[in-house]
């Protein structure tokens, strides 16, 4: 059941600030999680008591143990149970006690959760503390499809002028010219696709800009552009959690290094009315799991980083891009 590769990626649950005193329920492909912080960490165990099987997110911290709401079982930050108020203090507390412990680790403003034995390495996102860049994250938003669609979507190039016409995109200026998609250092990443822009970002700053796509990871994909003949860079980190068969949870990182003293306000307003538009045909398209196999749908030049992405799934073999059906 948890062959899918899924299973071993990072997979970002809640913003950092959500977690503050009281334990938190989170899904991940389907599982049920406590996440917790204390003053060693944040830390994510199933949710599941052992004892009677309530959910340990019911419960509270004490003194840096996570304490069911139910007979007040307390689990220590590894998921060793180090009291039972039940048990005669005379009695040893059965080793065979303890919470299903799994990765946990706070970055990017964000909690990332990892089920996996095996977990794969973190992605890297230099520009977070980039000296002059400012992040600010976008959503938390609940899209009801599979994370393989929603990161194609963030990756598709030639949409743009017509989902988003008038604001990152002219129907006048569709045509995408030839680019390049490399395999460098286990992520992909394009060659720059000028893009003809009436308003960017949020300031209505007509031309053209040139775009670079990089796939980071089977949930997580991020673009930088820069408006031609300017410094100024903007990216967009999306990383998906696959909570269950038919949500996601969506997290955007907007980073900027320009306008640092202007609120964040517009430009935060302005990604809502993006996501929200791409939302609608995210969510309408079937089969609702990404195609694998490159036969069953038609694909253009201007689609090559989409090609690679479903390509290198099929590869990882992550079967139909999502979780198994249980
Ligand atoms: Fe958790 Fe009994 S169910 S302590
Ligand atoms: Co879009």
């Amino acid at each position: 059941m948890h062959q899918d590769k899924l299973w071993n990626e990072w997979h970002p649950v809640c913003k950092a600030e959500e977690l503050q005193h009281d334990p938190k329920q989170v899904y991940v492909l389907g599982e049920r999680v406590v996440i917790f912080r204390n003053e060693k960490g944040v830390h994510a165990f199933k949710d599941l008591c052992i004892h009677r099987g309530a959910a340990l997110s019911l419960g509270k911290v004490v003194d840096g143990n996570l304490v069911c709401a139910y007979h007040a079982w307390e689990y220590n930050s590894e998921g060793t149970c180090v009291k039972i108020p039940a048990l005669p203090c005379e009695r040893p507390i059965p080793r065979k006690a303890k919470a299903t412990v799994y990765h946990c680790q706070e970055y990017l403003g964000l909690i990332w959760v990892n089920l996996g034995d095996e977990p794969t390495p973190l992605i890297t996102y230099p520009e977070y503390d980039k000296e002059g860049y400012r992040t600010i994250i976008c959503g938390s938003y609940e899209v009801q499809a599979n994370a393989p669609r929603i990161i194609e979507n963030f990756i598709d190039v030639s949409h743009l002028m017509f989902v988003h016409e008038g604001m990152l995109g002219d129907a006048d200026h569709a045509e995408i010219v030839d680019y390049n998609v490399e395999f460098i250092d286990g992520r992909f990443i394009t060659s720059k696709i000028p893009v003809y822009q009436p308003n960017a970002d949020g300031r209505s700053k007509g031309g053209y800009t040139d775009y670079v796509y990089e796939i980071l990871s089977p949930t997580v994909a991020r673009f930088t552009k820069t408006a031609e003949g300017s410094n100024e860079e903007f990216t967009i980190l999306t990383v998906v959690n696959q909570e269950d068969h038919e949500q996601c949870r969506v997290f955007m990182l907007l980073t900027r290094n320009y306008d640092l003293d202007q609120p964040d306000e517009p430009f935060r307003e302005f990604q809502d009315t993006i996501f929200y538009q791409d939302l609608d045909v995210v969510e309408s398209q079937k089969p609702e799991l990404l195609p694998l196999d490159l036969q069953a749908e038609m694909h253009l030049k201007s689609d090559a980083l989409t090609i690679a992405y479903r390509r290198w799934l099929d590869e990882l073999g992550i079967e139909n891009g999502t979780i198994p059906k249980k």
